[in-house]
């Protein structure tokens, strides 16, 4: 038997479809490889690959990451095996995935890539962990009573370190968490300010934070009852002796049901098809069959219910008979709770040791009419000053330019801001410096209101845009401003010889950042009497010369 090489490449996309951390490097290969290398496409010749691409259509860069690695295989001579997928966040990507997952299946039966497959894992059959005997769990291990309990957050976690990146958290010591808005606003808004003396976090205005946050004390016990565990209970999870697969590495123990439900898991966040799946593989009775009716009826009926946003406590909760054991719960129903990324709101040159965020304090009801509150703005809303949050360091391309000769348009609405500021801290004068910004009102939300004035006053910020959507009769936007600067935009966007500026979107991706595209795209065709096609080029090639610069998110 001759052994074949068969590439699967999953791709997720950060932001408007730029490849996540840990592709980065890949994507960048793969792009510089593509243009000449004859060793790695000799290499890749006829190399069978498929590519599953992530991503959410509320982002105009829709699975970029995946589309991009996808072509640059074929470029350099690579041989997909089955046509690349799309799984869309807004609505069902398990289902997407399910669909490629077959496709790639059948493929690789007819191609007879692989002569021994499992039993039971046929082409199109889809992965129903439906037995009691395919569910993966972890052993646990229940310690001695003298064994110590790692209780400390710095115990936690694998590695701590010093901040620089996500496998390397750093406990950043909390100095202010200050309101932004007014006490009349119905939302609310934080300024948290956070000390990074000791880690190794050199960042530059324009980068994110990657924060670690915890599930609340009340969302805890709830889990912990709907697992019918005590909160105090110790325990270790450890690889199963008899393992059918290997699982991740599971989080480090002995640690109590309180802090593993509260660091480890996501508790609530809409609940995964997987995870369904293997809460199915666990019940018994009338729950079993409400379940089975879920997971196995219409696609449609599952889109309905998935739309709902229900996250896993809520399920727990909804099939009360269904408990499953600390090993099973772990490995095959709840998902790792993921750290939340936000945009550094200062600069180091105000304070290198200091890094702040603009976080908006999510609240809101789900259609089931749960009321849900952000899992981290809230952790941080709650944060006391002295003390800590293990924070990382995410670069971003969203820059200045080195050249303080270059015009720049900063385009924001809400917590879009955040970058601007710090941007004007840098304390470097540019030539032109325009900020268009937009929020509700200007007694409630009108945030940082009296240090862009300060930045106007001392001639770092040119001119001061700001959008007040709740004011009037009429809806304005930032993208109504830009309108009434049509000749600063059309400018900003030349491609004339001497054109240079930069021009910055920030904020909401599904509605503020597209609308101020089109709008700039409308702009510009007014201006130089172009199409909506050359102009939407034009972009597209400013973008690659980082001209034009986003950072959006939904
Ligand atoms: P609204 O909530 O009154 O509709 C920050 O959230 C600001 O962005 C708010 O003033 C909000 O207005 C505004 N906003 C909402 N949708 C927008 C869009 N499509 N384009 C620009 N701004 C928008």
């Amino acid at each position: 038997m001759r052994a074949e090489t068969l590439i699967i490449l999953i791709m997720a996309t950060y932001g408007d479809g730029e490849p996540t951390d840990d592709a980065a490097e890949f994507c960048q290969w793969l792009t510089t490889k593509s243009s000449d290398n004859a060793v790695v496409e000799q290499l890749l010749q006829a190399l069978p690959f498929a590519v599953f691409a992530l991503g959410s259509k509320k982002y105009e860069h829709f699975c970029a990451a995946g589309k991009l690695a996808y072509q640059c295989m074929i470029d350099l001579g690579a041989r997909p095996v089955v046509e690349r997928g799309d799984g869309n966040d807004d609505e069902d990507m398990d289902a997407d995935f399910e669909a490629w997952k077959a496709s790639l299946l059948s493929a690789i039966d007819a191609s007879g890539l692989l002569t021994t497959r499992a039993e039971g894992e046929g082409a199109g059959n889809s992965a129903h962990a439906d037995t009691h005997e395919t569910l993966s769990a972890y052993d646990v291990i229940i310690p001695d009573e003298d064994t110590h309990v790692r209780t400390k957050v710095a115990e936690l976690f694998h590695n701590f370190g010093n901040g620089t990146r996500r496998y390397v958290p750093f406990l950043a010591v909390v100095l202010t968490v200050k309101e932004l808005h007014a006490p009349s606003a119905e939302r609310s808004c934080i300024h948290v300010e956070l000390d990074i003396t000791g880690s190794n976090i050199m960042y530059t205005a324009g980068d994110h934070l990657g924060v670690f946050s915890k599930n609340g004390q009340d969302t805890v016990e709830r889990a912990a009852k709907a697992l019918g565990c005590s909160l105090g209970m110790a325990f270790t999870l450890v690889q199963p002796v008899q393992a059918p697969v290997h699982l991740p590495q599971p989080f480090p123990g002995p640690v109590t049901v309180a802090d593993a439900l509260a660091w480890h898991v996501d508790l609530l966040s809409p609940v995964s098809k997987p995870a369904l799946q293997g809460l199915l593989a666990l019940a018994n009775g009338e729950d079993r069959g409400k379940l089975e009716r879920l997971l196995n009826g219409s696609a449609e009926q599952y889109k309905a219910w998935h739309k709902q946003s229900r996250c896993l406590l809520e399920v727990l909760e909804e099939f009360p008979t269904i408990q499953p054991p600390l090993g099973a719960f772990f490995a095959s129903v709840a998902q790792k709770l993921q750290p939340r990324f936000y945009s550094i709101s200062s600069s180091p040159a105000a304070d290198p040791n200091v890094v702040s965020l603009t976080v908006a304090v999510v609240q809101g009801f789900t259609p089931t009419g749960r009321l849900h509150k952000g899992l981290s703005s809230t952790y941080l809303k709650d944060k006391l000053p002295g003390t800590r949050v293990p924070v990382f360091l995410r670069q971003s391309s969203f820059r200045l330019p080195s050249d303080t000769m270059v015009p720049l348009l900063m385009v924001g609405a809400g917590t879009g801001l955040a970058p601007y500021r710090g941007f004007l801290q840098e304390r470097k004068v540019f030539l032109d410096r325009d900020l268009f910004f937009g929020c509700r009102n200007r007694n409630q939300d009108f945030i940082y209101k009296s240090e862009l004035e300060d930045f106007q006053e001392a001639g770092a910020l040119t001119e001061l845009h700001v959008a007040f959507s709740r004011e009037g009769k009429e809806k304005e936007y930032v993208q109504h401003q830009l309108l009434r600067q049509a000749q600063t935009v059309a400018h900003m966007l030349s491609t004339a010889k001497d054109a240079r500026g930069v021009a910055y979107v920030c904020g909401d991706a599904k509605h503020m950042a597209q609308d101020v595209a089109q709008t700039a795209v409308s702009i510009v065709m007014t201006a130089e009497g172009c199409s909506e096609e050359i102009v939407r080029a034009r972009f597209a090639s400013l973008s690659k010369e980082r001209r034009i610069q986003k950072d959006v998110w939904c």
